[in-house]
């Protein structure tokens, strides 16, 4: 069973933000960038102008996660600058399916993404038009909160909707996640990891992925929804 590691850069330094990328190159599967507008979460962090040139200056496809207002409005316009993956908050869409539409209109892979006070139940006939489900584990708009655990009711959920349905949907989690929730997580259900703090915190951030990998992929084997 393929899984990826998606370290956020929101922990790194956002002075020298190539350079932390290319600390994980090796090792990472994706890039994840968390663009926040100041509205839709209390948090402002960077936005397509910076994305359009971390996608020039690296080899590692960018995942794209949106905590944005009106995201009909901005999201196909990270897609259209090459992001590989762009995920937007189904909160923050009026039309979330024509959003997803439109970003795969642009080549990229379209990711939704529900905060942890969002339902999966309101959404579930989405699935079969995105390619990955995000469920936040902390509240969207800062690094380095606890990790929800009770969200991972949502990551079962999701896990046994896809499988039922025969989806090729990814599901991915973000927020508190380390090597002491990645576990946890994988065994619900989730295929696709970011990790901020845990990554960039840390005085040797490629052995952290590494080692996020290693914990994934050892839960995933034995898991409940990973039948051999
Ligand atoms: C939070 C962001 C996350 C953040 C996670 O709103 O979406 O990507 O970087 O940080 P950690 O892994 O430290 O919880
Ligand atoms: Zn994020």
């Amino acid at each position: 069973m393929a899984l990826r590691i998606s370290p956020s850069i929101l922990s790194a330094d956002f002075g020298h933000l190539v350079a932390e990328c290319e600390r994980v190159a090796g090792t990472a599967d994706w890039i994840h960038v968390d663009v926040m507008d100041n509205h839709f979460v209390p948090n402002l962090t960077l936005g397509l102008p910076v994305v359009e040139s971390l996608i020039k200056s690296l080899r590692t496809p960018i995942d794209c996660h949106l905590m944005i207002s009106d995201a009909d409005r901005w999201a196909p316009g990270y897609a259209e600058a090459g992001a590989d993956s762009v995920t937007f908050h189904v909160e923050a869409a009026a039309n979330p399916r024509q959003v997803a539409a439109d970003i795969r209109a642009q080549g990229a892979r379209a990711g939704l993404a529900l905060k942890p006070g969002t339902s999966l139940d309101d959404y579930a006939d989405l699935l079969p038009e995105i390619d990955m489900l995000l469920i936040m584990t902390v509240e969207p708009g800062f690094g380095g909160q606890s990790f929800m655990v009770e969200q991972l009711t949502k990551v079962r959920k999701a896990r046994e909707l896809i499988k039922a349905g025969d989806l090729d949907v990814w599901i991915q989690v973000d927020g508190g996640v380390s090597a002491s929730t990645i576990q946890d997580c994988a065994e619900a259900g989730a295929d696709t990891f970011v990790a901020g703090s845990a990554v960039y915190q840390s005085a040797d951030p490629a052995q952290v992925v590494s080692t996020l990998r290693d914990l994934a992929q050892a839960a995933t084997s034995t898991s409940w929804w990973c039948a051999h």
